[in-house]
């Protein structure tokens, strides 16, 4: 199979890539590493990105930057980053790479726990936000395509990072070491903001 996994690089995408690998053609993209650079909040380098690939049997989406941060002192540009980097860019990558599969392919988008955390409420919603519109578009796909959301736990190696918001959860190893190079079509990363 053909498969775009679109945040290649990360902590969860890196690990993906690894469980592929050697069973699967994998064609990496991301902001500034991989086969190809994409920045999932533009429709233009989204499209860009499909025009690059071809048809594809199945797209993996692990991107997206959220807010943490106690509610009392969030702004609605705080929100934003979630509903732009995470929401809005899972869901872009979903919408143009329904034209860009072949029959029977799949959609994978990646949300996160799912329970209501303290500081997490832009995680929260941006992660219901990607599980409802999975459930929903996966009604309306044609030609045998699938469309799913997994909801990995916090990985260890990410403990650094979210582990203060997480605790009392057990995290997983991601076992994929990330090799990404910088994309060699890349002058400079996008000027895109990720959290
Ligand atoms: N890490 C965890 O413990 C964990 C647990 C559960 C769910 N998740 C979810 O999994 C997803 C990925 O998290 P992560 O921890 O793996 O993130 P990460 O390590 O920060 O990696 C993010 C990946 O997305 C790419 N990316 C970032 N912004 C982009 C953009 N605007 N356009 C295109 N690609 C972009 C990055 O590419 P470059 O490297 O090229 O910039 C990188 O490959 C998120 O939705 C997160 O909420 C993570």
């Amino acid at each position: 199979m053909k498969v775009l996994l679109v945040g290649a690089s990360g902590a969860v995408g890196s690990a993906v890539a690894q469980a592929l690998a050697g069973r699967h053609e994998v064609i990496s993209a991301g902001r500034s590493h991989g086969d190809h650079c994409v920045d999932v909040t533009s429709d233009a380098s989204v499209e860009a990105l499909f025009a690059a690939t071809g048809k594809v049997d199945a797209i993996v989406c692990a991107t997206g930057g959220m807010f943490f941060g106690p509610l009392a002192a969030m702004r609605p540009t705080d929100f934003d980053i979630g509903l732009q980097g995470k929401l809005l860019g899972q869901v872009r990558v979903a919408l143009f790479g329904q034209h860009a599969l072949n029959d029977g392919g799949s959609i994978t988008l990646t949300t996160g726990i799912d329970e209501p955390i303290l500081n997490a409420v832009n995680a929260s919603a941006v992660n219901a936000g990607v599980e409802g519109f999975v459930r929903a578009a996966a009604m309306e796909l044609t030609r045998g395509l699938r469309i799913n959301a997994v909801s990995p736990t916090v990985m260890t190696e990410s403990l650094p990072v979210y582990g203060p918001y997480f605790p009392g959860f057990e995290s997983v190893p991601s076992k994929g070491a990330s090799t990404a190079a910088p994309c060699s079509a890349c002058k400079s990363p996008p000027p895109v903001a990720h959290v």
